[in-house]
């Protein structure tokens, strides 16, 4: 019988036997395509969240949900404008009914669901002296509790739908060291270390399922998140000695790494972390 695109080709090495094969089907195209897939990806009514969105779009993305807490801005209509299967669900993801629930309506509306970008995300620009624990209970409760719960609750729809699906997380370049270049972000890399971490044990736990577990760490993106960075009065010299790529990122400069990993061509990509930081981080 002649492969069907959901036939996997069959494996010389296939592993223990419950594990779903994630061999690509041997009508596989090769190519990195978004075509029919439809993405969740957290905190994209702006920013970064908005800028993956739109990369997605540019890649034949069929649906993007943005599942975000605040209500879509001008950016989020102006690219709606011009895709609209951009749709909107307010979810809190510090919620898991609320999370839980966004995702339901997504395979309602759509019939299904093929990666999810855990992407919303939160810092405090304050000394470590001045942080008391209600701070830093909000700061690990959205990104890193947050996090774990969207990938837990969409890896459970994936396995449901039995789609192997991928899932992005938005660590950072502080994850790896602390950022000397701005000001110092105290327990924010925490957060993030812990995201890079946590991608690496899903990803191993959840590949028997077919479902695949990455992260990105960006290094400096002008957001709101980054409002300050310019104003600082030695930005100029700071970024004369780091001698990287001395400026910040447009949100959509790191969009190719999220759609590579949300693509069934990183089938065989899962566990990693992919730093987008124009050498931000390296020094
Ligand atoms: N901007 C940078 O330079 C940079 C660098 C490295 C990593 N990051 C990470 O990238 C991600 C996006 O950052 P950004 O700069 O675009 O920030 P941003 O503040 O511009 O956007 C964050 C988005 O998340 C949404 N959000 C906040 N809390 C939420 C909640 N509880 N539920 C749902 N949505 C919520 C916000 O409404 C907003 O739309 C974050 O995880 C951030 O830590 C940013």
């Amino acid at each position: 019988m002649p492969p069907t695109p959901d036939t996997p080709t069959p494996d010389a090495n296939p592993g223990p036997s419950p594990f779903l094969s994630t061999m690509p089907p041997s009508t596989f195209t090769w190519q990195i395509t978004l075509s029919d897939k439809v993405i969740a990806i957290t905190g994209a009514n702006r920013g970064i969240g908005l800028g993956i969105a739109e990369v997605c779009f540019a890649n034949s993305a069929q649906f993007v949900y943005s599942l975000d807490r605040m209500q879509p801005g001008e950016e989020t209509i102006a690219l709606q404008t011009r895709f609209p299967n951009f749709r909107f669900i307010q979810t809190d993801v510090t919620s898991e009914e609320s999370i839980e629930k966004a995702i339901n309506q997504i395979v309602h509306e759509t019939g299904r669901i093929d990666g999810l970008v855990a992407n919303a995300g939160m810092t405090k620009h304050q000394p470590a002296m001045e942080f008391d624990r209600p701070e830093l209970e909000q700061m690990f409760n959205l990104n890193v509790f947050g996090s774990y719960f969207c990938a837990q609750i969409v890896a459970r729809k994936f396995i449901e739908l039995g789609i192997k699906g991928s899932i992005v997380m938005t660590a950072s370049m502080t994850s790896y060291r602390p950022n000397r270049v701005s000001r110092p972000l105290r327990p924010y890399g925490a957060t993030k270390a812990a995201i890079r971490n946590m991608c690496h044990t899903l990803a191993m736990e959840w590949s028997k399922h077919g479902i695949r577990v990455n992260s990105i760490s960006p290094g400096f993106v002008r957001t709101a998140m980054t409002y300050y960075v310019e104003t600082s009065p030695d930005w100029a010299t700071k970024m004369e000695n780091y001698g990287g790529m001395p400026r910040l990122a447009d949100p959509r400069e790191l969009g190719g790494a999220y759609v590579y990993l949300l693509s069934d061509a990183s089938s065989y990509t899962t566990g990693i972390d992919i730093p987008v930081a124009g050498v931000v981080g390296a020094w």
